[in-house]
């Protein structure tokens, strides 16, 4: 049994359509982060916020999973492997690409959140600014999504996995971001080899052993066909 953990990021749904943040088109050339992916933002413009996200729920809801989600999919069922995704991006297209059990390390578009007293409940596709939290009643929801200067979800967890991993495997992420973009050394440390499949090499290539360059929906179907045809 191969323990394999799989970072994504972003670059693994742009071909499904879905924006990425730091290319020359991406969503943080089109919106300043501080307005609507922080605490300060959303208590300064919860419209703003709102208005965002439902953009980015809409474009998910319209968009469908590519070759990479399905083929990621296909290796997580392979029983041969312990197949850990720990995805950095908000849509649900791993899982609708076949995928399960997807850790959702910056939270999920499908989900939402009450800013005032932590409750939790699924997002419908337009959430409105004015609208009560199902349980103190306080018009205070917000999309469940970490923000920066907000814990991701499943550290925990992702260590451990890290800790155990003989191979990490780093897909459509430009490695600005921590905890993600710590998370190869991390597994460097523990032992794992490492690849990096991107469209081009992100902020920390130098610590991959090996990296594969091009779209999503052709380096990681070809991965992912690799490792299933090896004994
Ligand atoms: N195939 C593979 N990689 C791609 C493709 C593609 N078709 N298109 C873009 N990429 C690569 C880019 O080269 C880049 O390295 O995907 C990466 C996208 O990088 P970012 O836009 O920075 O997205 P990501 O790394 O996921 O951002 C991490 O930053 O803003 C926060 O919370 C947000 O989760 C996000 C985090």
């Amino acid at each position: 049994m191969t323990d394999i953990l799989i970072l994504t990021g972003a670059g693994v749904s742009a071909e499904s359509g879905l924006g990425t943040f730091r290319d020359e088109d991406g969503l943080w050339t089109q919106y300043d982060l501080n307005d609507v992916c922080t605490p300060e933002g959303f208590a300064r413009n919860p419209e703003l916020v709102h208005d965002f996200y439902n953009a980015r729920r809409d474009n998910c809801l319209n968009s469908a999973p590519n070759a990479a989600h399905e083929a990621l999919g296909r290796l997580q069922r392979d029983s041969r492997h312990k197949i850990t995704i720990v995805t950095q991006n908000v849509d649900d297209l791993h899982e609708r690409g076949g995928a399960a059990e997807v850790l959702h390390m910056h939270g999920a578009l499908s989900g939402a959140l009450c800013h005032s007293c932590g409750a939790r409940w699924p997002a419908p596709p337009v959430m409105d600014p004015l609208a009560p939290c199902p349980e103190c009643r306080l018009p205070e929801t917000r999309p469940d999504i970490v923000w920066f200067g907000e814990m991701p979800h499943y550290m925990d967890e992702i260590h451990r996995a890290l800790g155990q991993a003989s191979l990490f495997v780093a897909i459509g992420t430009s490695g600005n971001v921590y905890p993600a973009a710590g998370f190869v050394s991390e597994a460097r440390a523990a032992g794992a080899r490492t690849l990096e499949l991107n469209l081009e090499p992100s902020s920390v290539a130098g610590q991959f052993d090996a990296a594969r360059l091009g779209p999503a929906t052709r380096t990681v179907p070809a991965w992912v066909d690799e490792v299933l045809a090896a004994e």
